[in-house]
């Protein structure tokens, strides 16, 4: 286990699931600390994705009906390739096995992982034959209801909850493009065989924006926020850049400026929640790579110590979605466009001949004539045409109507909206953090695990530390610690060990800030604040505390401006 492992589980970030039964791969439990972690990431997303966009977050059940994923594609091919050993029984996902073991970048097809195994005379690790590789489906399954119930899923993405109610969406938005609806929530995929600790998860938390825009106008109103921002990129075809997203789009690397805006705006995101910009790319699906709803996607990927990951997929999904839920649903998901001036069309039409329609047809003349005036025609000169009158189709002929061409003003179109989706992995970029953040330097000639989070990220923003374990100090550390909690700064108190030791405990779990009570305290209601990475401490009033705090936290400035530089 890793050295960073090991301090995640003894300092209560992490913990594997079901532990006193033996625990399952693909779960996690949060601890105290894990759990303050990702729920700050999560706050600081909805400001990035929700607040800061003309967007909305919605919160639709995990559990589905079949139909959602029917229609969404799910069910026939959210899909690994799977081999599982003759002898002793055990299932791999076929590429990540060839990968591990062969080093080789294999198609995700069956056809692909046979050739594989027949060359290369691929067997399990007890030395056992892989039978026929086939596809498994890596949604759970479940029932809704009693006895047989109806067949459920639970959802492997958050996003099929916001295209099911995009009728209601659209009309929250007044009918109006563009708009994004996030979501933040669990996504379940029975993953073969997570084998990569926190990074294969079969539960797990993601934070997606589909964001509607007309397919003919996948830009953003804000683009010009992030069309300078340099980004590393890796192209489908496995050539590097590193160049502006303006510059990306003008050469064509990135498709549209829409899913450049995200892409910059998905790297300024996970800067300021700690991932190392350093480690940090955007890597291009290749076109066997992509989901099946896809037409270009890009990954975020982060580089850790089990090499790059995807932390974020941001994919165009054009209006598949969409068309597949009309179609499956027959439900007309389609938005009325205005256009920026009315167009004129000329236009065919039939002119019914009353005169002619009265004797011969009688009661139905008058109902005829109205179908005929409501038909769409292409031909000026058809013969015949069939009308339907209560459920009687009936044929008439050009005796009895005309055709002329007409002109008519068009106000708009019907069009299925596109969408562009960033999808975050919560417990993925939570991990990341971690991984970014933790260091080792040397103090006072001892060496010392620090983890060098955000401040306003970390999960203890404050630790109020009295010098001595007297109860004068203790007091006066009690009152400073509901102080802070009122004005809402996570905050612990310790008064265990000597000060020192305290110092380490909170340097390792990512406290920016530690406030002492020490003698002077008594003198002149001051106390010290330490500054987690420099160790630097400064003397503050304590009715400055609060204010000074949430200065620091909010920042990134350096504590000395704050304060008497203290040496005791
Ligand atoms: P991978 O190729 O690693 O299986 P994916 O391409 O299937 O990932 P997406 O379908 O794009 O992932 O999902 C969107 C995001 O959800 C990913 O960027 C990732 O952060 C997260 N995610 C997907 N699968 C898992 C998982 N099994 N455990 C944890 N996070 C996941
Ligand atoms: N919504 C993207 C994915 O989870 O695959």
């Amino acid at each position: 286990m890793s050295e960073l492992m090991e301090m995640l589980i003894r300092r209560g970030f992490l913990w594997q699931s079901f532990e006193i039964y033996g625990g399952m791969a693909g779960f996690i439990d949060y601890g105290p600390l894990g759990n303050g972690l990702r729920r700050r990431l999560e706050n600081l997303w909805r400001e990035f994705f929700v607040i800061n966009e003309r967007a909305v977050e919605i919160d639709t059940p995990t559990v589905n009906v079949e139909e959602v994923f029917i229609a969404s594609g799910h069910a026939e091919s959210f899909t690994d390739v799977a081999i599982e050993c003759k002898k002793c029984g055990k299932v791999f996902r076929a590429d990540h096995y060839i990968k591990e073991k062969l080093n080789i970048e294999a198609d995700c097809t069956i056809e692909a992982v046979k050739e594989i195994i027949e060359i290369y005379g691929l067997k399990c690790d007890c030395g056992g034959e892989f039978g026929e590789p086939f596809h498994f489906n890596l949604m759970f399954t479940t029932s809704i209801g009693p006895g047989k119930g109806k067949r459920g899923y639970l959802r492997p993405e958050t996003a099929q909850g916001i295209f099911i109610a995009f009728k209601r969406l659209l009309d929250y938005f007044r009918g109006k493009l563009p708009f994004g609806v996030a979501q933040i929530g669990r996504a379940y995929r029975n993953e073969i065989s997570p084998r990569q600790g926190v990074i294969r998860l079969r539960e797990f938390n993601q934070a997606e924006l589909e964001f509607f825009v007309h397919p003919a106008e996948k830009t953003h109103p804000q683009f010009k926020r992030y069309e300078n921002e340099v980004v590393r990129l890796v192209d489908k075809f496995d050539n590097e850049h590193e160049i502006t997203l303006r510059e990306a789009v003008e050469r064509g690397i990135i498709a549209h400026e829409l899913l450049a805006y995200f892409i910059g705006k998905t790297k300024r995101f996970l800067i300021e929640a700690g991932v190392d910009e350093k480690r940090l790319r955007f890597r291009q699906h290749k076109d066997d790579e992509k989901a099946h709803y896809a037409a270009d996607c890009w990954d975020a990927e982060a580089l850790t110590s089990y090499g790059w990951i995807e932390i974020v997929g941001i994919a165009d999904r054009t209006d598949y979605d969409l068309k597949r839920h009309m179609e499956h649903s027959g439900e007309d998901l389609r938005v009325f466009v205005q256009f920026k001036e009315p167009i004129k069309v000329k236009k065919l039409k039939i002119v019914p001949d009353l005169k002619k329609l009265g004797p011969v047809f009688r009661k139905k003349a008058k109902a005829i004539a109205e179908a005929l005036e409501r038909m769409d025609v292409k031909d000026a000169n058809v013969e015949k045409v069939e009308v339907e009158v209560d459920g009687e189709k009936i044929e008439v002929s050009r005796d009895f109507f005309s055709i002329e061409e007409v002109e008519e003003t068009i106000q708009g179109e019907k069009i299925i909206p596109h969408v562009i989706e960033p999808s975050f992995g919560l417990d993925r970029i939570t991990y990341v953090i971690l991984e970014h953040s933790f260091d080792k330097d040397v103090v006072d000639g001892e060496e010392r695990k620090v983890l060098r989070l955000k401040r306003w990220m970390a999960p203890v923003q404050v630790a109020v530390l009295p010098l001595l374990s007297k109860e004068e100090f203790e007091r006066v550390a009690l009152e400073i610690v509901e102080m802070l909690r009122n004005a809402g700064i996570y905050t612990e108190y310790d008064d265990s060990g000597s000060i020192g030791r305290r110092y380490r405990r909170f340097d390792e779990i990512g406290t920016p800030f530690c406030v002492t009570i020490d003698h002077q305290t008594f003198e002149d209601r001051t106390v010290t604040i330490r500054d987690r990475d420099t160790t630097k401490q400064v003397r503050v009033k304590i009715d400055e505390l609060v204010n000074v705090l949430k200065e620091l936290l909010s920042s990134e400035k350096d504590i000395t401006e704050f304060g008497e530089v203290f040496r005791g």
